[in-house]
């Protein structure tokens, strides 16, 4: 008999910013994969459909409110998700934010928002929920990054800086839990459309522009993520933890040519 290493049926997953985007697609894939989930949003209305199509493909689904910048939220949506399947065996640190603008005027408030989001919010999700894993003495935590985590951009540099941290703070974890069963990756994709976004893709010539640069030639689809997630979230992964894995069609390989053609 062959093993399925990523099969993940018997497992509850909990996903954040899972009110449209990345974080649906990433749920998603790993109800396809068998786990139960647990989506979370701001508002908690946001999530329930996406709720009702994932207990459509016959899995377990809670929808839980949830801001990652509140901390008494997190503590609440940590309690409410083990009373909703009893644990959480794999999370998804999802919910971000980005703010466009020159570094030059960049606001306090700015920077706050994005790091507190991203950064601080990442951190506490993971903590509170590692605070339950560690006595069943299994976990996966997958923290999404992003290429800004290898690379900086002009014009988004809190961001970027955000996400850097996402990629050390993994590290971290990934180091201080693996004594107790809990793997810690990174997950960092590269340019996929979403509401975030949106705003870059209604210009044509920066689609092809990012086309040109990306040597897949094309930004990502939604299911691209799939394996990638299912992977860092499954058995297939057991001995890899700390790891930043970026799936993005090759942009961080060196996109700048180096020919005259
Ligand atoms: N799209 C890309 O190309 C790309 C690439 C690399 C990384 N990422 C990262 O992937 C994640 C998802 O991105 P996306 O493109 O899908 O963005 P999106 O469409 O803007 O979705 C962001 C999600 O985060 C949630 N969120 C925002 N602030 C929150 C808060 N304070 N507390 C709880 N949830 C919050 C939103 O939920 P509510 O607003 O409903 O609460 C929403 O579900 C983000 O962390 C993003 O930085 C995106």
């Amino acid at each position: 008999m062959v093993k399925n290493f990523f099969d993940l049926s018997g497992r509850v997953a909990l996903v954040t910013g899972a009110s449209r985007g990345l974080g649906q697609y990433l749920a998603r894939a790993l109800a396809q994969a068998g786990a139960d989930l647990v989506v979370t949003a701001r508002r908690r209305e946001d999530t329930e459909s996406f709720a009702r199509e994932l207990r459509a493909l016959g899995r377990g689904a809670a929808s839980l409110s949830l801001d990652v910048r509140d901390e008494a939220s997190i503590r609440n949506m940590a309690e409410e998700a083990e009373a909703a399947f009893g644990k959480v065996d794999i999370l998804v640190n999802n919910a971000g934010c980005n703010v466009r603008k020159p570094s030059v005027e960049v606001a306090w408030e700015d920077w706050n928002k994005v790091l507190d989001t991203n950064l601080r919010g990442t951190f506490f999700v993971a903590q509170a929920v590692a605070r339950r894993m560690i006595p069943r003495g299994y976990g996966r935590i997958v923290n999404i990054g992003s290429v800004t985590s290898v690379f900086g951009y002009g014009g988004i540099a809190p961001y970027c800086a955000s996400r850097g941290g996402v990629k050390q703070l993994t590290m971290s974890l990934a180091d201080e839990w693996g004594r107790h069963g809990i793997n810690v990756n990174c997950l960092a994709p590269g340019w996929f459309r979403t509401e975030q976004n949106k705003v870059l893709y209604e210009n044509p010539s920066w689609v092809e522009y990012l086309r040109e640069r990306i040597p897949l030639h094309r930004p990502g689809l939604p299911d691209d993520l799939d394996g990638a997630i299912v992977f860092l979230a499954s058995e297939a992964s057991a001995y890899v933890t700390g790891q930043t894995l970026l799936v993005d069609g090759g942009i961080t390989t060196g996109s700048l040519k180096a020919t005259a053609d």
